[in-house]
């Protein structure tokens, strides 16, 4: 009999999982173009969305067999109702040592202090410019203001450390890296950058504005001194300090140089489907279970089972035309 104390999370390819991304929306109040595409209408139909119940059941599962740490994503998280009454139970659960969330913002100024007094203590933000004209055309309507008055409010709320991701498109947002980082500066926020992946709809996607972030550093080492750095629970990206700042820069490159091998996470949707890799299409349905009255013991039978389907690695660079879902099913 194993012992359920230590992690036993652990993929056919010896890679431990300590790290959950639990998307408890598909929707959103924005339409980023990348992300979501223009009339998309396939949204999960709430009679399967998972109630705060049945999600704080699974996550107790994986707790008990060894993660301590779950995002909450969306879509945009903060569009589910009591949102922080769910992240309450999460943080009550033992085992779970850390609670952050992935946000576009918008909706944080009403939500941020909440959010913090529930259990969240760090979050990131979407954002990819920082002229409201443009965030209007990425984001399908989005106003600026709303975000930087949501991130004001988390900074005051101290949901530390507070990063940006910036998804870094050809033709888009590229001529703004400058601006972004001096924005973060002033503000005390970390930068990331973010390669774009070919999810969602070809023609709706953000598949022909890929940048290399090799190139974006190289531009901004003419202008900043970098100093190679790290970050706790930093995960994937590499992260670089400027000089004379306490500014951290982050690198996501999952075309560029991939870093399948060390993947410690998995991503359940708001309907109780587990996503074993963010750019294949295997999955295992935990809400069938949940509703027949499995017991707690044959959910985690069921959560390792799944867990033997992860593959290797995503394949956006050999098969950048293969039709993946949505990244807002997910939330990245
Ligand atoms: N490529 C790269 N990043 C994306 N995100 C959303 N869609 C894509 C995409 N196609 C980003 C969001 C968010 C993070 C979780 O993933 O901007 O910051
Ligand atoms: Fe919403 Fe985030 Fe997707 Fe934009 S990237 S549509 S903010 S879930």
């Amino acid at each position: 009999m194993l012992s359920r104390t230590d992690n036993q999370l652990v993929d056919p390819y010896g890679r431990r999982i300590e790290y959950v991304r639990l998307s408890v929306t598909d929707r959103c109040n924005y339409r980023c173009f990348y992300c979501l595409p223009k009339g998309f209408k396939d949204f999960e139909e709430p009679a399967h969305w998972l109630t705060f119940a049945e999600i704080e059941r699974v996550m107790s599962a994986f707790a008990e067999l060894g993660v301590a740490r779950i995002r909450l994503t969306g879509g945009e998280p903060l569009v589910r109702k009591n949102l922080p009454q769910l992240v309450k139970g999460l943080a009550s659960l033992p085992g779970v040592d850390d609670l952050s969330l992935s946000t576009n913002a918008s909706l944080l100024a009403r939500d941020a202090h909440d959010l913090k007094d529930a259990g969240i203590s760090r979050i990131n933000v979407s954002l990819d410019t920082l002229n409201a004209d443009r965030f209007r055309d990425i984001t399908g309507g989005g106003e600026l203001v709303a975000v930087l008055d949501g991130l004001r409010t988390a900074r005051d709320a101290e949901l530390n450390p507070i990063k940006i991701n910036m998804v870094a498109m050809k033709g888009v947002n590229d001529d703004e890296f400058d601006d972004m980082l001096e924005f973060c500066m002033e503000n005390e926020f970390t930068l990331r950058f973010i390669e774009t992946m070919p999810m969602g709809v070809p023609g709706q996607s953000a598949r022909d504005s890929y940048l290399e972030l090799d190139g974006v550093l190289e531009t901004l080492h003419d202008k900043y001194e970098l100093i190679p750095s790290c970050m706790p629970g930093g995960g994937p990206a590499r992260y670089y300090k400027v000089a004379g700042s306490d500014t951290r820069i982050g690198l996501i490159t999952p075309i560029s140089r991939h870093f399948c091998e060390t993947c410690n996470r998995v991503r359940m949707t708001v309907d109780g489907t587990l996503y074993l890799c963010l750019g294949q299409e295997h999955s295992y349905p935990l809400r069938p279970l949940l509703r027949s009255g499995i017991s707690n013991e044959g959910l985690k039978d069921a959560i390792i089972e799944a867990l033997a389907l992860k593959p290797e690695r995503h394949e956006f660079r050999e098969k950048p035309d293969q039709v993946i879902r949505c990244m807002s099913l997910t939330g990245g």
